[in-house]
């Protein structure tokens, strides 16, 4: 059985790939199955925290959490801030789109004989990014970061960028770290703290040690 650790809390957290449309049948989208979101807004609800989870990958979800569906990058972006203002957590587990069409055609793109079909892609809002610019004195925003090389240096790279108070890193070729697995296998970055590698172990397990790291950041006196 949890701890109430987060009780009287707000959580607030991404899941799932974003999908930008290119017409009203087709879009662009990634390999995100938004495990390790939707096991962070259940650990989050475990720990007796109020939980709203701005999702773009339709899973089932404990109905003690509130789920807002987002498709798009620009959605989700508007529902998170929507919800930021009474939040005490930021968490952006979502594999967010980092372009979007530029104008999404009214109807079915067609063929064009043999011609060869170029989309024009637009850079989408950063959500973590915009998050953690407009952080408020007690709020922890915490940060993914899916690295091939150089994780820790990255990680803090990113830190600083995002305004993030915890990076959560993992190196996406190990096999038992990334896209739809079960497991995950991470480091934690925090402001002024040596990286904490957590073993490989499954995403539902993971997310009770985010969630336990995210507890002692807002008791720490440190955001
Ligand atoms: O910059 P990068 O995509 O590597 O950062 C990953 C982190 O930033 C994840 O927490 C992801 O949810 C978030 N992100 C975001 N909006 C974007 C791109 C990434 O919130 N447009």
């Amino acid at each position: 059985t949890a701890t109430q650790s987060l009780a009287g809390k707000h959580v607030v957290v991404t899941a799932g790939g974003t999908k930008e449309a290119i017409d009203p049948v087709r879009y662009l989208t990634n390999r995100s199955s938004g495990k390790m979101g939707y096991a962070l807004a259940e650990a989050a609800l475990a720990a007796g925290a109020k939980v709203t989870l701005v999702a773009a990958t339709d899973r089932p979800v404990s109905a003690g959490i509130k789920v807002i569906a987002a498709s798009s990058t620009q959605e989700m972006l508007a529902a998170v801030v929507a919800n930021m203002d009474h939040a005490d957590v930021f968490i952006g587990a979502a594999a967010v789109s980092d372009f979007r069409v530029a104008e999404i055609a009214d109807h079915k793109v067609k063929k064009q004989g043999d011609e060869h079909m170029v989309l024009d892609l637009v850079q989408n809002p950063d959500i973590l990014k915009t998050v953690g610019q407009a952080k408020k004195p007690g709020q922890v925003v915490v940060g993914f970061a899916a690295e091939t090389e150089n994780l820790i240096p990255n990680a803090r790279k990113k830190l600083q960028s995002k305004h993030a108070d915890l990076i959560v890193a993992n190196n996406v070729l190990d096999d038992k770290a990334g896209f739809n697995k079960d497991t995950n296998q991470v480091t934690l970055v925090a402001n002024n703290h040596e990286p904490i590698a957590v073993e490989a172990k499954l995403k539902t397990e993971l997310a009770e040690d985010i969630i336990a790291a995210v507890a002692a950041l807002l008791t720490s006196g440190q955001v």
